[in-house]
């Protein structure tokens, strides 16, 4: 973990959710901002409409453990939230995750991503975020990558802890990025289901419209141009928004050597990736 995640821990370990807030849980770069921004929309988008217009989507929905020197913290951008539900972002593993949430038995959807397009996501990333360690070149990014050396730890662990958290906590919604990409109809209708919304046809298909990445990647509130310490020249937030890029990155060996490791790790037969949809 980096500084900007753990010098307001204790807070965030003592966060209190509230029964109605909603968390939005994925390790980085598995497509938290497509969700949060449709949540937002299905929640928001009729009675406040102003607030996609103007507020940037990390202030409503706000990242939970983020604690920047001279930023707001995101508990307490939390705890100042003006509407009811709160849409929370996190990328903790499941282990760290505030004992309130699982107390009151918040709703949470998880969104995974294959790990070739995470690593690859990730990498550059790295490169125009200031605030994320140096990646190094993309061979050495990989090799941490593998060895679960990254920002928020381990993507295998991450995307297991939270599988298995979800054979014994019924109020948690997992998704996958690669569905999403397949079929975000479907997929939003899973969502809303899960929290309880029952959109027009007509609605939903313009949130989902909102919601494509061409649309996003234009939309300042939530393609985080905003953001001073992202440098959007070296590789925009907004980047590719496929499934499958990985084929751009990985060389022949590197990607023999990936799946002889990943077998190893990932054991449970119960949880697959698509690598191409
Ligand atoms: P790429 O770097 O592969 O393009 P997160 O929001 O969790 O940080 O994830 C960011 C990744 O999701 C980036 O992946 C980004 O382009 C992609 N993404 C964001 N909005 C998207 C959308 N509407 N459709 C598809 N991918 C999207």
């Amino acid at each position: 973990m980096t500084e900007q995640f753990t010098s307001n821990w204790d807070n965030v370990q003592s966060f209190e959710a509230r029964a109605d807030d909603v968390l939005i849980a994925t390790y980085p770069k598995a497509g938290n901002t497509r969700v949060s921004y449709i949540l937002d929309l299905l929640y928001f988008g009729e009675t406040c409409p102003e607030r996609g217009a103007s507020l940037p989507l990390h202030h409503r929905v706000p990242f939970l453990e983020l604690s920047r020197p001279n930023g707001p913290k995101g508990t307490d951008v939390a705890d100042q939230l003006p509407t009811t539900p709160r849409l929370i972002k996190t990328h903790l593993p499941v282990q760290f995750i505030p004992k309130s949430f699982w107390e009151r038995d918040i709703r949470m959807i998880y969104v995974a991503r294959n790990a070739k397009d995470s690593v690859v996501s990730y990498f550059h990333f790295s490169r125009m975020n200031e605030a994320q360690p140096d990646p190094g070149d993309w061979n050495a990014f990989l090799h941490n990558f593998m060895e679960g050396n990254m920002v928020f730890g381990s993507w295998y662990d991450h995307v297991n802890g939270w599988w298995e958290k979800k054979q014994t906590y019924s109020n948690l919604h997992y998704m996958f990025y690669e569905d999403m990409i397949e079929d975000s109809g479907r997929e939003a209708e899973g969502l809303c289901s899960f929290v309880g919304l029952t959109p027009s046809v007509q609605d939903k298909e313009t949130i989902l419209a909102e919601a494509k990445f061409d649309r996003m990647k234009l939309n300042k509130t939530v393609n985080f141009s905003t953001v001073k310490y992202m440098n959007q020249n070296v590789s925009p937030f907004m980047r590719k928004g496929t499934v499958g890029d990985w084929k751009n990155h990985f060389t022949v060996a590197q990607n023999e050597t990936f799946d002889e490791d990943y077998k190893q790790k990932m054991k449970n037969p119960t949880l697959r990736f698509r690598t191409e949809v």
